[in-house]
């Protein structure tokens, strides 16, 4: 079955952490049409703001848990009710929890979800080497994805890129995220949902091109 780009329905990206979501979103929101929504990214933001939610939310990050479920649901029904979202939006990293699955499934009609699989050995290398332009958003890696000359001194890495706290973020994603898969695959099969898996676990370009492939079907 394609994705029918014409209609409102939306993505669900879904991967461990460093899995390749950003990097691989920009793309897929072009090919689709669909705007990015990162729930990470929103919540950076509002610790940079220092709004209450910010505030809320912070001490969750900082040690790789997941922010409460309330909080996210609240950001995404905001998110969803700007004039963008009416075709659909392409979501990075949301749902996290079967609870807020089941919050987004009353709100949105999610047509496809792809899972970027990267086995654990391979994650800690890429977020402990991953930098972010603070100007443009772009996410480099100092191995994978080494930034331009003229870029590389305003780089910033995030505060919970590090060894320690990816570990946690890797437990959160395989207690609470990755049971998420299964039960998308189940609401597949009474639904024209699709459910695509793709091996993270070639370079950036490789799995670009997996997913693009998976998208023109
Ligand atoms: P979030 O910002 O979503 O972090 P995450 O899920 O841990 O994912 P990342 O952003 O770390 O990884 P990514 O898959 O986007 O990888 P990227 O493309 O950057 O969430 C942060 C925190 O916010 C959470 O821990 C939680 O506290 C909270 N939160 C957010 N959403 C929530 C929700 N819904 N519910 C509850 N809490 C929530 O790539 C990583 C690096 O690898 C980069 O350097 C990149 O250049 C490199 N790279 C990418 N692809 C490749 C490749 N193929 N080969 C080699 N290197 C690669
Ligand atoms: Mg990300």
């Amino acid at each position: 079955m394609s994705l029918d780009l014409s209609t409102s329905t939306s993505i669900v990206l879904f991967g461990p952490p460093g899995a390749g979501k950003g990097t691989q979103a920009g793309n897929i929101s072009i090919f689709t049409g669909k705007p990015q929504v990162s729930t990470g990214d929103m919540l950076r933001a509002a610790v940079k703001e220092g709004t209450q939610l910010g505030i809320e939310a912070k001490g969750f990050m900082d040690e790789g848990l997941l922010v409460p479920d309330n909080i996210i649901i609240g950001l995404i029904s905001e998110r969803m009710e700007q004039d963008d979202a009416s075709g659909g939006l392409l979501f990075d990293g949301f749902p996290r929890t079967i609870a807020q699955a089941e919050e987004l499934s009353k709100i949105a009609n999610v047509s496809l979800v792809i899972m970027i699989e990267v086995p654990d050995e391979d994650i800690v290398e890429r977020i402990v080497g991953r930098r972010m332009d603070p100007q443009t958003g772009e996410i480099y890696h100092v191995k994978f994805k080494p930034a331009p000359f003229d870029v590389s001194s305003r780089l910033i890495q995030r505060k919970d890129d590090t060894e320690d706290t990816v570990r946690s973020r890797l437990d959160a994603y395989h207690m609470q995220t990755k049971p998420l898969y299964d039960w998308y695959i189940e609401a597949s099969k009474e639904s024209h949902l699709r459910v695509i898996s793709i091996d993270g676990r070639g370079s950036i370009q490789q799995v670009s091109e997996l997913i693009e492939n998976e998208l023109r079907r």
